[in-house]
């Protein structure tokens, strides 16, 4: 074999190898119907233990929280309403969870990534202007559209993406994410709401010492 033969052969080899591990890139699959979490329980495997089988109801399949409008009176005039694992035990297990969005006049819900989940949004009310950044091609492409009532987008799995309430009244949203713990990591806040050195900010940004100084007083909490 030549070189180039032994390493198309290599390739083939780890892609055949890795392809049942790209598949479990999701939350893994269940061993049994239902697992719903005990909360109170002293360990954690990936996930939460299962209160027994016998005390499950039909309640622990019910949640009630994304009935109310969340509070807009933020510096983002927007709030999430989450429905993860952590407040509805029932979907422990099950790889999906859900968010309820309310946006005033103006509200953002703005750029972050969800490390674990892609998520699917449907515009119940108003309009949206939504996006996401691919990293297909390492360019950064941006997809980016107006939502009408009763559309829906995906924002795919890690990828950086927000919401803009356009329209002259609030809006809300909801969106099922495809894992039950999806994680949220804001980028303006993860950047400069930690004491990342000024350096790395200046460099990363090309921009000066009091401009990352500044923007970093604005998340300080
Ligand atoms: C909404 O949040 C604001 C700011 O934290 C607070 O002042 C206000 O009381 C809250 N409104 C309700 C209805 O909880
Ligand atoms: C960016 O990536 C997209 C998708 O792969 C491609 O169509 C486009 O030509 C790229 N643009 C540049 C400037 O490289």
């Amino acid at each position: 074999m030549g070189r180039s033969n032994v390493w198309e052969t290599v390739t083939v080899l780890l892609a055949v190898g890795l392809a049942p591990m790209l598949a479990m890139a999701a939350d893994p699959d269940a061993l049994q119907d239902f697992c719903v979490a005990d909360k109170s329980g002293a360990f954690n495997i990936n996930g939460f233990p299962c209160k027994p089988t016998a005390m499950v109801t039909v309640d622990d399949f019910k949640f009630a929280g994304l009935k109310n409008p969340g509070n807009t009176t933020n510096a983002n005039k927007a709030s999430v309403t989450s429905a993860t694992v952590v407040q509805f035990p029932g979907l422990n297990t099950l790889g999906i969870s859900a968010v309820r969005i309310d946006y005033a006049k103006g509200g953002i819900n703005p750029p972050h990534t969800h490390p674990r989940a892609t998520e699917l949004l449907v515009l119940l009310k108003g309009q949206l202007y939504v996006g996401f950044v691919s990293s297909v091609g390492a360019n950064n492409t941006l997809f980016a559209t107006i939502l009408n009532e009763g559309e829906a987008f995906v924002f795919p799995k890690g990828l950086v993406h927000f919401q803009l309430n356009v329209c002259k009244g609030p809006a809300v949203a909801f969106a099922a994410l495809s894992s039950q713990n999806p994680g949220v990591q804001q980028v303006a806040p993860a950047l400069f709401q930690p004491d990342i050195k000024d350096e790395v900010l200046e460099k990363a940004f090309r921009i000066d010492q009091s401009t990352v100084d500044m923007i970093q007083k604005k998340f300080r909490v």
